[in-house]
């Protein structure tokens, strides 16, 4: 099976861990589309009644609305039963880098509030260590040239995240700043000094915030507690 594939298998099957009434964090990216889509078709058909998401993204506001999903605000919520989100890597020890579509920042914060937390992956996205994929931090705008020399000084190999010939802006308007580190030895040490540098919004660093991930693998899908 081929990368798409392995995600659709994934997205898919982890509509099975949703029930009707549940109050769902529905995350951002390619893989996520898949799983937006079948829930949709899960609720056209009355197979899911009741379900409300919080999305991560305007984009994936837009693609739920337009399955027919109801969309409740964050704020609107008192919390969120179990949240379903795609990874960019996921470590032996369960850790992950996330951010690769830019709404880290929202993610982290659904994520937060989250009763229970799912990643979903293909296969290319379990690592040994993480790091080979480049490490996203949010950063306020104003300043941010600074923050971005900073980094460069301290060896993290910044590189802005770019549309087309113009700096990415997350939802929150925010740049996001790339950082190919290759090996990350000490997440938890490193999250902690990029989040205390005045400037830095969030990190792509997950750590410790996952209860199960569903892989796509050629076998079929396969659960990771
Ligand atoms: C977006 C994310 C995505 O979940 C992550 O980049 C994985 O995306 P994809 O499923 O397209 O590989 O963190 O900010």
């Amino acid at each position: 099976m081929n990368q798409d594939e392995l995600k659709a298998q994934t997205g898919k099957e982890s509509v099975k861990y949703i029930k009707s009434g549940m109050i769902v964090g529905l995350g951002t990216g390619s893989t996520v589309r898949y799983m937006v889509d079948e829930l949709g078709k899960q609720v056209q058909a009355g197979n899911l009644t009741n379900i409300i998401g919080v999305t991560t993204s305007s984009r994936t506001t837009k693609q739920a609305e337009s399955l027919g999903i109801t969309i409740k605000n964050l704020d609107d919520v008192d919390h969120i039963d179990l949240t379903i989100d795609g990874a960019d890597e996921i470590s032996d020890d369960f850790q992950g880098i996330k951010g690769g579509g830019g709404a880290l920042l929202w993610e982290k914060i659904v994520a937060n509030v989250s009763d229970k937390v799912m990643w979903i992956v293909d296969q290319s996205k379990l690592v040994h260590k993480l790091g080979k994929f480049p490490l996203p931090v949010e950063v306020i705008p104003f300043g941010s040239q600074h923050v971005f020399n900073r980094l460069e000084k301290k060896g993290y190999k910044p590189t802005w995240r770019m549309d087309g010939d113009k700096k990415f802006r997350s939802d929150e308007n925010n740049y996001i700043i790339d950082l190919h580190l290759e090996e990350i030895d000490h997440p938890a040490a490193l999250a902690d000094e990029l989040i205390h540098m005045v400037g830095i919004v969030e990190t792509g660093l997950f750590l410790n915030r996952v209860n199960d991930v569903i892989v796509g693998t050629d076998e079929g899908p396969k659960v990771l507690h």
